[in-house]
């Protein structure tokens, strides 16, 4: 028969082992370690090190871009130290004008984990414009999904990628069509092929 402070302590040790994993499975349950394994014990449980973190709602329940930019965590950029560490920020829309809003890449939060060669020119090259993107093709792991739903945020999440709405672009590309238009020098009658130039230059520069 179990004595009141054997439940109690067993009730405790219950809690806290609840209270450890409310989201991440155990490394025992996870199916991927051998849970007779004696060494599993010195292993960290993901819990304890990824309760601390941003939360996020999908993947492994980490939002790792706020996790650096919060400073939760602040990875080793390089082991050797003759190695350049490059950052590049600047936003491109890839898509745009499609059913789904249009797609924002983000330079700064990949080359805050990655290297340009990471990507750059077997993955993409480094010319906007010059790539072909497919959503089939991302579903099937190329393009963005080589790291999508592998090792960084899963293709579940269709608007952290489909960011910008197309009225949004749109009317911006309006309004510079029409700056430009307004500020040009060119008689009436050729005001409109100025605005088309304006329009594509606006385009590219989204790009
Ligand atoms: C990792 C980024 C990413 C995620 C997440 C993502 N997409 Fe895409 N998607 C893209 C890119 C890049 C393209 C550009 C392909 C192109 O130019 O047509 C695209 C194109 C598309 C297109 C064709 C263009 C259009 O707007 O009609 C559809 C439809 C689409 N995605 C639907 C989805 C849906 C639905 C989800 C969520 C289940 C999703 N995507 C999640 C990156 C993503
Ligand atoms: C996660 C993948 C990835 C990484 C890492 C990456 N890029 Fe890119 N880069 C892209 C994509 C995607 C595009 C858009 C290409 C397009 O529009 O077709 C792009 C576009 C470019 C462009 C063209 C920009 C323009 O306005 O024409 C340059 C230049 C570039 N990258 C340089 C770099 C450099 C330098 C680094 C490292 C500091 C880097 N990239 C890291 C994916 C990446
Ligand atoms: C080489 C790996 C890799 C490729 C290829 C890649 N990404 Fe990412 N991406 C990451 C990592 C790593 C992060 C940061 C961790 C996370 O958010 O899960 C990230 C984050 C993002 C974010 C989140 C930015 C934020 O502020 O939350 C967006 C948006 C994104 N990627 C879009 C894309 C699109 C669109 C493509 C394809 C054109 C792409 N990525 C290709 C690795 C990649």
């Amino acid at each position: 028969m179990k004595s009141p402070l054997a439940v109690l302590l067993l009730t405790v040790a219950t809690l806290a082992t609840a209270a450890l994993s409310p989201l991440w499975l155990r490394l025992h349950k996870d199916g991927l370690h051998d849970p007779a394994n004696p060494g599993l014990a010195q292993l960290q449980e993901p819990a304890e090190a990824l309760e601390p973190l941003p939360r996020d709602t999908a993947g492994n329940l980490v939002n790792w871009v706020r996790a650096i930019d919060g400073g939760a965590i602040a990875p080793r950029t390089n082991l050797l130290p003759e190695t350049v560490v490059r950052l590049r920020d600047d936003e491109l829309i890839i898509a745009r004008y499609g059913s789904m809003p249009a797609v924002k890449f983000p330079h700064r939060q990949h080359t805050l984990w990655l290297d340009c060669s990471n990507c750059h020119e077997h993955l993409f090259k480094s010319r906007a414009g010059a790539n072909r993107f497919s959503m089939m093709a991302i579903l099937n792991g190329e393009q963005c999904g080589v790291c999508h739903g592998a090792v960084a945020f899963p293709l579940t999440e269709c608007r952290r990628c489909h960011s910008v709405p197309n009225e949004l672009l749109r009317r911006q590309a309006a309004a510079t069509a029409a700056t430009a238009a307004a500020s040009s020098s060119v008689p009436a009658r050729s005001a409109s092929g100025a605005a088309a130039v304006a329009t594509t230059a606006a385009s590219g520069a989204l790009r």
